[in-house]
């Protein structure tokens, strides 16, 4: 019963952009049932995609674009013109990358709306994605009417999404909210149609406030953690414990507890641009916006607080060897982009210790920033590996496989029993017991 009627809701959906966003969209809204082409104009890309050779590293990603590419439901395609005139909904989920000033480079939204133009056979609802200043579908829907060639009509919406990588998939497949922005009933009606699974958590709104409540949501929680990380500088400075200081405001409803984690600072490609973007955009409306500015700020100054500990521990840093356990900017993914690990490998070398790098996921990544050939540094097969003869271990992404370390063992091939830990992932008592040196932040 249910899936009939997903099956009459179903869509003819086409998403523009195969980066994180656009493919887990496109698997998840060919999972809900609609008939979904993923395209870009990059194809080598696309043939990839289409061979089952998928260009990133997300959990459940594979087998989502698999199963349903066998279902008949998904496809991917490098033909831009064909793909929007077959499709009547068209997600825009191309890169809105940071220019130096913190503004969103907005070109690659403004090449895909003339080609939405160029191609506007028929109605179609344009439906953006990306995360994009307020007021962008405002150009989106003139950039079309000045170009477009027939007198054929369409749709403008915001559907912003909020997925985290490491966890997209069930993000997509079970969101907390869909926010919605529209500005006709028609476009609300077929944006209802699609997520109708998640009718219960359906927000609609104006376009404006759908575009803002996605800056706003990421500056809050970048905010939140910004804050527990000054109060961890306190901490350092007391006898207090970071770690429970957050599980006692934690408790607090208002408050709650997640995304209280003191550490290096948020990374990744959401928070550090958009924090940017929205400080800009509210500048540029006459805003006072130094509250986001000075988060960002105490951001900024993490890996020195981090980098102060190490030296701490080690005084002199040239020709110490250092393994750096962790490189991506969060567990579960192998993205680096704005990793914490980037700029403590920079200063490690500037300093000139010898480092071993070890990731589960991140290690290509990292080489095409810093390959073994130009630097004093090597990438190991495991963390074992890493470690052997190390003058001091540094935890820099909390991955499960670090935790899982047995520290007995860490201690007799390291050369120096001394752990620096970026996350927090051990108990003090316990690592000093086996008889480390143990600094992590905002806890002695
Ligand atoms: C984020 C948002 O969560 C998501 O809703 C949005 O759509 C895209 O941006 P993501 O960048 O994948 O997702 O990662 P997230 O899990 O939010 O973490 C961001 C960064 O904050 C990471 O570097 C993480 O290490 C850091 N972080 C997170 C902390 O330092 N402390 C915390 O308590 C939580």
């Amino acid at each position: 019963m249910f899936y009939e009627s997903i099956r009459e809701a179903s869509m003819k959906i086409a998403v523009i952009g195969t980066g994180y966003v656009g493919l887990v969209t496109a698997a998840g809204l060919a999972d809900l049932g609609h008939d979904v082409t993923g395209a870009d104009k990059d194809g080598d890309k696309i043939k990839k995609i289409s061979w089952g050779d998928v260009p990133i590293y997300e959990p459940n990603l594979e087998e989502l674009l698999k199963a349903n590419q066998k279902r008949g439901n998904l496809t991917f395609s490098y033909d831009l013109n064909k793909t929007i005139q077959a499709c009547d909904v068209i997600f825009v989920c191309v890169g809105t990358p940071q220019h130096e000033d913190g503004s969103a480079d907005m070109s690659q939204i403004e090449e895909v709306s003339r080609m939405i133009a160029e191609n506007l056979n028929k109605y179609k609802l344009v439906v953006e994605k990306s995360t994009v200043p307020v007021k962008t579908s405002a150009w989106i829907k003139r950039i079309i009417s000045l170009y477009k060639k027939s007198d054929k009509e369409f749709d403008i919406a915001s559907n912003p999404e909020f997925l985290r990588e490491g966890s997209a998939v069930s993000d997509f497949l079970n969101p907390d909210r869909i926010i919605i922005g529209v500005e006709t009933e028609r476009a609300k009606e077929i944006l209802v149609k699609i997520y109708q699974k998640f009718q219960d958590r359906i927000l609609i709104t104006n376009i404006d406030t759908a575009e803002l409540i996605k800056h706003a949501s990421n500056s809050f929680l970048a905010l939140k953690i910004s804050y527990i990380n000054l109060i961890s500088n306190i901490c350092e400075k007391t006898d207090a414990d970071v770690e429970l200081v957050a599980k006692g405001m934690g408790f607090d409803p208002r408050i709650g507890g997640r995304f209280l984690k003191a550490g290096l600072g948020y990374g990744g490609s959401c928070f550090p641009k958009d924090i940017k973007a929205l400080t800009k955009i509210g500048e540029e409306m006459g805003v006072n916006m130094d509250l986001l500015k000075e988060a960002d700020q105490v951001n900024a100054g993490r890996v020195k607080v981090f980098l102060e500990k190490v030296k701490k521990a080690l005084w002199i840093l040239k020709d110490k060897k250092i393994a750096v356990l962790g490189l991506a900017f969060k567990p579960e993914t192998d993205d680096i982009r704005e990793a914490a690990s980037i700029r403590i490998v920079q200063e490690l070398i500037k300093e000139g210790s010898i480092l071993r790098l070890y990731d589960p996921k991140a290690m290509d990544n990292m080489k095409e920033i810093f390959p073994e050939e130009h630097y004093r540094l090597s990438y190991s097969n495991s963390p074992y590996q890493a470690i052997e003869d190390a003058n001091a271990l540094l935890i820099v992404t909390e991955w499960d496989e670090f935790r899982r370390l047995d520290l007995r063992k860490v201690k007799k091939v390291m050369a120096n029993p001394i752990i620096v830990d970026g996350r927090n992932i051990f108990e003090p008592a316990d690592v000093r017991e086996i008889g480390f040196e143990y600094y992590s932040i905002g806890r002695k």
